[in-house]
């Protein structure tokens, strides 16, 4: 609504000492909160459906319990005074922010308004987000934000910059205390993005969301790039191949609808435990299927969602990266009612080897399920780390040690079931006990040992196998002393680096039985400022 729209001011046209009686009073507020709800406007609102978009009201509509949203800041405006901005005021000045319930449990939230100069963040904006975020820092409750903007108020200039500092600064003041998730539902361009990259899960939406440090016309100038908004920044380039985002869903209602369900996984602060939300699926279910999921070639593979599917309560799990470093798989599931993060090797892809991507996958999530109170519980099937000059040059060596810091400084309860292979310094890396873990389970399939059985044999008697009359006959059998004598359960569990081998059935009631006994553990690690992780 523009200024010169603006509802007559109370009292208006009255004589001296005639005030607005109280009745008027209400009808005038009621007149300005109906203003505030149309943000920029009838055709803008419907440019923006046309997009297929929803509001950002609509959008909290959908994210939030019905009735629970109480807004705040509802007749802020911005400032400015200069490129015409004075005569051109909106309430709310494009975000509505506020808090409400999910699932009966406080969130916060900001959502910005398209409609209104392009959702851009001017002070004002930025203001009204950080007095949200510092509601929700204060109280001990998720933040959300939904993000539809052009990023900085090009009019407001440095102002506006100097608010998005705020905000990060309120990103990383808030990291590892309360949850902080963005949804991305239409731009998010040049540094804006980095609030969302500083949050701890970021969705996004095929077809109408993108995030991009410098759009399509910058990169042309600069590097002769020909690329549009979708293959530079859209929502399965950010999935797929950067990994800037963890979900990515068909559409709005789709995407928040997910982000209600991530948050049935989380505690609400770093405090707080997550909900225990018991379920139907008895704790003691074994499933006989698992006995023969492993197949009897080492080289074949199998799918570690179906162990994950088989052993969570009612099959149940939300993945996260699901498109990204799928040689990994980390997922938030529930066992006897408990949220656990799971991490688990996929042999299906890449033969579940660890390389640069899925180890800052999987250390991202396991630090953040450390932050938080959440259980994790390790399924091991891992060759050892991939070769190559191409990881070699692309650091390994540090990527790799991000996810072995990561699961040495964690001091939730950990619990490892190693499925089959266990391989070298991957052995190390994949909660073991020696880093402390503290219960580590192995299937009579598990291959413990410093390398590949194919590799060691080659290595160690590389010069009998060179004289040797027949050189494919003694490579099997030396394979298969290999096999019996070091690649096998029973020498980690002879040493107590492996607590129990156990059938691949009864995995789920083990897992159970041991967070249960988990539940009360307590742990820390030596007062510091905080740790130099390997960046
Ligand atoms: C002020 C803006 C704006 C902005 C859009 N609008 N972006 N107003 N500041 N940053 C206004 C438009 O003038 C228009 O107003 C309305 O929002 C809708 O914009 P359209 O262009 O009509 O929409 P669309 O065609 O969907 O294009 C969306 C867009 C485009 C791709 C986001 O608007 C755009 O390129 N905007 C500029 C993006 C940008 O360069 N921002 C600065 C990035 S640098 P009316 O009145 O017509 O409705 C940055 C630095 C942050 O953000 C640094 C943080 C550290």
């Amino acid at each position: 609504m523009a200024s010169d729209t603006l509802p007559l001011p109370l009292g208006e046209g009255r004589g001296e000492g005639e005030g607005a009686s109280t009745r008027e009073k209400i009808e005038h507020l009621r007149a300005l909160r109906d203003q505030a709800r149309e943000g920029g406007g009838q055709r803008r609102i419907e440019a923006q459906h046309a997009k297929g978009k929803l509001t950002a009201r609509e959008r909290l509509d959908l994210l939030l319990d019905p009735d629970t949203f109480v807004e705040i800041d509802q007749f802020v405006q911005h400032h400015s005074t200069s490129f015409g901005l004075e005569n051109e005021h909106y309430y709310g000045d494009g975000v509505v922010t506020g808090y409400g319930q999910i699932d009966g449990r406080l969130v916060y939230v900001f959502s910005q308004d398209f409609t209104v100069f392009g959702g851009s963040l001017s002070e004002s904006h930025g203001q009204k987000i950080c007095k949200v975020m510092d509601l929700a820092l204060k109280n001990g409750a998720p933040m959300i934000g939904l993000n539809d903007s052009g990023g900085a108020r090009i009019q407001e200039g440095v102002v506006s910059l100097g608010a998005y500092a705020e905000i990060f600064l309120r990103n990383v003041l808030a990291s590892g205390v309360i949850p902080q998730i963005s949804a991305v539902l239409g731009p998010c361009a040049g540094g804006a993005v980095y609030s969302p990259a500083m949050t701890d899960f970021t969705f996004m939406v095929e077809g109408t969301s993108f995030m991009f440090v410098t759009g399509p016309d910058v990169v042309k100038t600069v590097t002769h790039e020909e690329v549009d908004f979708e293959d530079l920044g859209g929502a399965t380039v950010h999935n797929a191949t950067s990994g800037v985002a963890h979900f990515a869903a068909e559409d709005e209602a789709a995407c928040l609808d997910q982000v209600r369900r991530l948050l049935s996984f989380l505690p609400s602060n770093n405090v707080d435990d997550p909900p225990l939300l018991r379920s139907a699926d008895p704790i003691d279910r074994m499933d006989d299927a698992l006995n023969d999921i492993i197949p009897d070639q080492p080289t074949r593979s199998y799918d570690m969602h179906q162990v994950i599917r088989s052993v969570v309560d009612d099959g149940d799990f939300l993945e996260v990266h699901a498109q990204y470093a799928q040689n990994i798989i980390v997922a938030f599931a529930r066992l006897g009612g408990r949220s656990v993060g799971i991490v688990a090797q996929q042999p299906t892809v890449l033969a579940g080897v660890l390389d640069i991507n899925a180890s800052v996958k999987a250390a991202r999530f396991v630090r953040f399920c450390d932050a938080f109170n959440i259980p994790l519980v390790t399924f091991v099937d891992v060759p050892g780390f991939l070769p190559g000059v191409g990881q070699e040059h692309g650091g390994i060596i540090r990527q790799g040690a991000k996810l072995l810091y990561a699961y040495c400084e964690a001091t939730v309860p950990k619990v490892t079931v190693i499925t089959r292979k266990a391989y070298g310094g991957a052995y190390d890396v994949m909660s073991s006990k020696h880093i402390r873990g503290d219960i580590s389970l192995a299937w009579p399939t598990a291959e413990i040992a410093v390398m590949g059985i194919e590799g060691a044999v080659n290595i160690v008697f590389r010069s009998e196998l060179s004289s040797a009359a027949d050189p494919e006959a003694l490579r099997l059998q030396l394979a298969q002393d290999y096999r019996e004598n070091l690649a096998n359960p029973y020498v980690a569990a002879g040493r107590g680096y492996i607590d129990d081998v156990i059938e691949p059935r009864e995995t789920r009631p083990r897992l159970i039985n041991a967070l249960e006994m988990l539940q009360n553990k307590r742990d820390t690690n030596p007062p510091k400022k905080h740790g130099n992780i390997p960046l």
